[in-house]
């Protein structure tokens, strides 16, 4: 068997500075209460368990004292060797926020895993997949589930049917090609610089459909690599995916669930 390659220093960009509008706590959603603990602590554990990182960048809600103060606490937690961790100030958009991340990079990393701190339960194992293909050469690497759904495109009606529907479908999505994309999101560091350096240069509308660090890169004509995620790996984004959460480390399935 072939050695695997020397794993590239890494940092993690933790994007944790939404306000969680769809949760609809009333608080940023890092800050939200998941089995006892804030989701953000649920991811920072998560990155640190996996050990891909040399630096973690945590992009919190600017202002916010108690989640800057609990990652002060969890700096005083981590053990000597464990990595170092920067706070910042997110931005108004998601990718405002990577940007802010990627300003508080410590000389001489070489690859960025860009993290949901709303996909607080990532397995250690999905970290794994994506650090091992940067360090095997992909410039960037996402990973993904298989869609369960059926997907279709729709348009808004006109004219008269209007009246009984408001859209009408214009065709199917081939399922088997269809990937549900999760983070980390990994990048060769000159990657992910020129990537989020295009994004400046986007008309608002096309910026706003930007939803993911993926699909700049795909703007740049550069190959991006799909390994497996995992569904373990949800993001927390509505009331019923936190009761999924809760019920992924508390209910019936409790430790058994490692998804890989
Ligand atoms: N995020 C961020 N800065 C922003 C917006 C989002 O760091 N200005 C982060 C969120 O904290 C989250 C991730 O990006 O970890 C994915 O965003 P999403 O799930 O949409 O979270 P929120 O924006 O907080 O939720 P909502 O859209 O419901 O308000
Ligand atoms: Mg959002």
């Amino acid at each position: 068997m072939s050695e695997s390659p020397t794993r590239l220093v890494t940092a993690v960009i933790l994007v944790a500075a939404g306000s969680g509008q769809r949760l609809g706590y009333g608080m940023p959603k890092a800050a939200v209460p998941l089995g006892g603990e804030p989701i953000l602590m649920h991811a920072l554990r998560g990155i640190v368990a996996s050990g891909a990182a040399t630096q973690v960048c945590v992009a919190l809600p600017p202002g916010d004292e108690p989640l800057r103060r609990l990652c002060d606490e969890f700096r005083e937690e981590l053990a000597d060797g464990g990595p170092l961790l920067s706070v910042v100030d997110g931005g108004s958009t998601r990718a405002d926020s990577v940007r802010a991340g990627i300003a508080a990079l410590m000389d001489g990393i070489e690859a960025v895993l860009v993290h949901d701190a709303a996909r607080a339960l990532t397995p250690e194992s999905v970290f794994h997949r994506v650090s091992e293909a940067l360090a095997a050469g992909a410039a960037a690497v996402i990973p993904a589930v298989a869609v369960v759904d059926t997907v279709k495109t729709v348009a808004p009606t006109t004219g008269t049917d209007a009246s009984f529907a408001p859209e009408i479908l214009t065709g199917t999505a081939p399922r088997e090609e269809l990937r549900a994309v999760q983070t980390p999101q990994g990048f060769h560091l000159e990657t992910l610089l020129k990537a989020h350096e295009a994004a400046q240069g986007l008309a608002p509308n096309e910026s706003a459909a930007v939803t993911d660090d993926a699909m700049l890169v795909e703007m740049l004509g550069t190959p991006v690599h799909v390994v497996r995620g995992s569904t373990q790996s949800l993001k927390i984004t509505t009331p019923l995916d936190l009761i999924l959460a809760e019920g992924l480390l508390e209910g019936p399935l409790g430790a058994r669930w490692v998804e890989g």
